[in-house]
């Protein structure tokens, strides 16, 4: 299938990233907001990303209006008559997306994919609201979408081959990374990504280390920004409300620290509102201490010992768990966290780590973790099955991958 016009419903961070991905592959995109202010600020955005390009010498004054002539705003669901694809990045609310989603299919041609861009929500439940569900999908882009690879392929329970096939033939036209990934909570980068940024939370909230010392022992790592500067620039509403959604389905591994409720409780929100764990706007400055001196008093848990390992083992053990639901391949799942997420490329992924500590070194270190800081740390029986095989990684040529 041939996609001749897109469009994007919800003109926030990620749905304005999203046309200035599918407007610069050269292809016309709508982009639509409930209101004409949220459109001019979604338009801004676009506009933002491609003038960053003209001042680098990357484009042309001239070059950038003819890209921006192709991001169409509207608020009218009209304007989306004759589209092929619509992909909505609407927030993260299941009402909310079926109404988008049965007006969408009110206005669509037939053949038209309908996309959502959701970070953790049900494809399934999603296309549950319309009658052509086959041809329901996630395309889960990232954050910052305009320069993230990774888009992830999500078939729901209904969706067909044909629509899974066009919707990674679209993804590749927009010269990004399409993985296929079977659907769970979270997908796949979500599922690895958000216990590594719970662990970094409990570290801080424990008294562990500080947030700047945090995000320098990760950045040292090799990951392209600190989990705090990461959690800030997602937004704690949108990481808060994916924990919500790991919890619900995982249970007791995925529960969220405590300090990641109140930062949104407290309207600390992150670089969109200028305060976070880290201030952007000197009037909004105020202390978190009074914040963790009470959920330490509350858990009763303080001083635990930091170290990245702590961290990337959340990554490493989530990642076994994935596997064994073949949520994604070995290769896929690495390959999706050095382009999702900018897992440093020199150790390959999350999988080939392991595989260079050792898997038995990994699930002992698990264990160690587990009875100093809690069971979520308990390992996957996968790392247990794979070390009494003797599948030990690098050191005895075979593990997740062979050597
Ligand atoms: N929009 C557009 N372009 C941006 C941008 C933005 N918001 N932020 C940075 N860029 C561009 C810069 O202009 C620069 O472009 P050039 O190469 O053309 O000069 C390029 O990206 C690199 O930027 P910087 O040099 O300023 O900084 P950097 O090298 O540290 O890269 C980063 C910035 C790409 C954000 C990098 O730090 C990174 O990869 N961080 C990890 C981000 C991540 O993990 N994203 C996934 C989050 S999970 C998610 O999104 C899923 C979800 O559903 C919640």
């Amino acid at each position: 299938m041939f996609i001749y016009k897109a469009g994007v419903v919800g003109a926030g961070a990620m749905g304005a990233g999203i046309a200035q991905v599918i407007s610069f592959s050269g292809l016309p995109v709508v982009l639509k907001d409930t209101d004409q202010e949220r459109v001019d600020k979604g338009l801004a955005m676009v506009r933002k990303v491609y003038q960053g390009r003209v001042d680098k010498g990357k484009m042309t004054a001239s070059e950038m209006d003819q890209k921006m002539k192709l991001v169409i705003g509207t608020t009218s669901y009209d304007d989306f008559k004759d589209c092929d694809l619509v992909i909505e990045a609407v927030f993260e609310n299941m009402k909310v997306k079926h109404q988008v989603f049965q007006e969408l299919e009110k206005v669509l041609p037939e053949t038209a994919i309908m996309a959502s861009n959701t970070s953790a929500l049900s494809i399934s439940q999603i296309a549950s609201a319309v009658k052509k569900s086959d041809k329901v999908i996630g395309i889960h882009f990232f954050n910052p979408a305009p320069v993230m690879k990774l888009v992830e392929v999500i078939p729901g329970l209904q969706t067909s081959t044909e629509t899974v096939d066009d919707a990674v033939a679209f993804v590749e036209s927009l010269r990004k990374m399409p993985v296929r990934v079977k659907e769970c909570a979270g997908f796949l980068v979500n599922r690895l990504l958000l216990p590594y940024l719970n662990e970094a939370a409990y570290a801080f909230q424990e008294g562990s280390a500080p947030a700047d010392e945090i995000d320098k022992a990760m950045r040292a790592f090799g990951m392209p920004m600190g989990p705090f500067a990461l959690l800030d620039m997602l937004g704690l509403d949108v990481c808060a409300d994916v924990s919500m959604i790991l919890y619900d389905s995982f249970g007791p591994r995925m529960k969220a620290a405590e300090i990641l409720g109140e930062m949104h409780k407290n309207n600390r929100l992150g670089v969109k509102n200028g305060i976070g764990f880290y201030v952007y706007d000197e009037s909004k400055a105020s202390d978190l201490k009074p914040v963790v001196d009470a959920i330490q008093a509350k858990t009763g848990i303080k001083g635990t010992p930091f170290s990245p390992e702590r961290l990337v083992f959340q990554m490493i053990n989530e990642a076994a768990f994935c596997l064994e639901e073949n949520v994604a391949s070995p290769s896929d799942i690495d390959l999706a966290m050095l382009a999702g997420t900018g897992y440093p490329q020199d150790k390959g992924g999350p999988l080939h780590t392991a595989d260079a500590i050792g898997i038995d070194v990994v699930v002992e270190k698990l264990k160690e973790f587990s009875k100093q800081l809690g069971p979520r740390f308990w390992p996957a029986p996968i790392l247990k099955r794979m070390v009494s095989a003797n599948y030990l990684g690098q050191k005895t040529k075979r593990g997740f991958f062979n050597y």
